[in-house]
């Protein structure tokens, strides 16, 4: 393990959590400044901002110029988790209540609303050439995560659902935020357009991956370290990557009765991987991540040595993550 790239991350992700403290909300005057800033100041990874000052900063970019554009995109992550709890009727979330259930649902919409208004807000405050393209991409992104979400929700509805659906639905929920994270870092480094396009395919590919081990994790992680409810995809009758895999091979009449069997024992997540790691699902989808990571390796072979490094080095913090 590479101790100084951990120590740099440790060190982003602290200038990170100091900057969103430091966020001044003077047109809220309610109490719904508390829910709003009680989601940021939560523990979190910080993963997208983390990946806008670290491509940007390669790049030659300046870490005041990156800063109001990387706080941007945590701020719009925090927003659509926020409303994705609701959807998803979770409790825990960054190791802390969910907005919805410490306050109400209301209150939780209005939290969602205010994170992403504030989000363009902090966007508006980036200093670049670049700002009208900044703005274009961060708000097709927006849309196209909304409607990745769309899909999850409708996906649980139907039957048949195949990997290529899959894929597309979180390359929509999940895959384009952190490609957005990585353009946004080389558009206010003014990098030139093969650059910028590399590193939002890179992005894209890595979040494939995220979500496709948030899914396993979903099923093998201790609840206290990642920090959030688990065992709901299972509830809810999602179709995750491991059980998408586990449905491929049956017939019509084995699906719905292992459908059935994963809704009734949601609690029971050991059960639940025992009867997948018997239909081979877990291997596959622990060797589909890293099909997904030698893609996005493959992306970045041309950017200079340090960004690549870097971005390897961060490759294989996300593989070994546990929360
Ligand atoms: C959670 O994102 C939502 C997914 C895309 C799986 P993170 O795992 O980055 O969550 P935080 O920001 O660290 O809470
Ligand atoms: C993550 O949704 C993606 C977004 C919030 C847009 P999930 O529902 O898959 O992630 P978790 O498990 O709640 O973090
Ligand atoms: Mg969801
Ligand atoms: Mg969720």
């Amino acid at each position: 393990m590479n101790v100084a790239f951990s120590d740099k991350i440790l060190r982003l992700r602290e200038e990170i959590d100091r900057q969103l403290n430091k966020i001044d909300l003077p047109e809220i005057s309610t109490s719904l400044a508390q829910p709003m800033r009680f989601s940021l100041n939560a523990r979190a990874k910080r993963l997208r901002p983390i990946l806008v000052l670290l491509v940007g900063e390669d790049l030659g970019g300046s870490r005041q110029n990156l800063m109001p554009a990387a706080l941007a995109v945590e701020v719009l992550h925090t927003f659509t988790l926020v409303h994705d709890d609701i959807m998803d009727n979770d409790s825990v979330r960054r190791g802390q209540q969910t907005v919805h259930v410490k306050w109400n649902v209301n209150t939780a919409i209005l939290t969602g609303d205010g994170l992403n208004a504030l989000a363009f807000r902090l966007l508006m405050q980036t200093k670049s050439v670049q700002l009208d393209r900044i703005g274009t991409e961060f708000s097709q992104a927006m849309l196209e995560i909304c409607d990745g979400q769309a899909f999850d929700l409708a996906f649980e509805k139907i039957d048949g659902i195949d990997t290529e659906d899959y894929m597309n639905m979180i390359a929509r929920k999940t895959g384009r935020l952190l490609g957005l994270a990585c353009q946004l870092g080389a558009l206010v480094a003014d990098a030139s357009p093969k650059i910028v396009n590399n590193l939002n395919l890179f992005g894209q590919e890595l979040g494939l991956a995220f979500q496709i081990q948030d899914d396993l994790l979903e099923l093998t992680a201790d609840q206290e370290a990642m920090g959030k409810s688990l065992g709901s995809d299972l509830a809810a009758g999602k179709k995750t990557f491991p059980v998408i895999t586990a449905l491929n091979n049956m017939t019509e009449k084995q699906r719905l009765a292992f459908l059935s069997f994963l809704k009734a024992n949601a609690v029971n997540r050991r059960l639940i991987v025992r009867e997948l790691t018997k239909l081979g699902a877990i291997q596959q989808t622990a060797a589909v991540i890293e099909k997904l990571l030698t893609n996005a390796r493959q992306r970045i072979t041309s950017l200079p040595e340090q960004l690549q490094n870097d971005l390897n080095d961060m490759m294989g913090l996300i593989a070994r993550r546990q929360s």
